[in-house]
């Protein structure tokens, strides 16, 4: 929605060779930091949302910040997709690959209610692979994932290919 992405695109920072050199890092501290800019990004996502979800799915880190107050503003309940082996068990897991090695991401498959309509949310749609793992997980534990609610998409990074049939709605989308 236009409103949004401009929001979003107002309160980013750019910075260039971060984390390592030929990277432009996208920040989204600046839109949490600005206490109005977060209120009306999660009151615009609320509006969007409402009626048509019934949990949302953080994935952790940055994703929680967004999904807690998004739930709490439905009164909806919120789902912890967590990195490997932060949870105490019982847990399903789902491993996925990375650039370089590795990552598993987690659930508690007791925190979702069979059949519920879930939002999973993060801040940064990149290559897609932690989304994708943790879809697998939320519908492995009986989940319907309705929708995938991005900040930032970094297109380039062929993330939406790798969540073939998924509706994404990406704030602000950059080539
Ligand atoms: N910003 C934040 N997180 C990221 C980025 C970025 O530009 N690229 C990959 N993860």
């Amino acid at each position: 929605s236009g409103v949004l992405t401009e929001l979003v695109v107002d309160n980013l920072r750019e910075i260039p060779d971060f984390p390592e050199p030929g990277v432009l890092f996208r920040d989204i501290t600046p839109l949490l930091a600005n206490g109005k800019a977060f209120a009306n990004l999660i009151d615009g996502l609320a509006a969007h949302y409402r009626g048509h979800i019934d949990a949302v799915a953080g994935l952790e880190s940055r994703g929680f910040v967004l999904a807690a107050p998004l739930a709490v503003h439905l009164g909806l309940g919120m789902i912890t997709v967590r990195k490997g082996g932060k949870l105490p068990g019982p847990v399903l897991g789902e491993d996925y690959s990375l650039e370089y090695g590795t990552a598993r991401m987690e659930i508690r498959p007791d925190t979702v209610v069979a059949g519920q309509r879930v939002l999973v949310i993060d801040d940064v749609l990149a290559t897609g692979g932690t989304a994708a793992a943790s879809i697998s997980l939320l519908e492995r534990a009986g989940a319907q994932v309705v929708a995938v609610c991005m900040l930032l998409e970094l297109a380039g990074l062929g993330g939406r290919e790798r969540l073939p049939g998924r509706r994404i709605d990406s704030v602000v989308t950059f080539p």
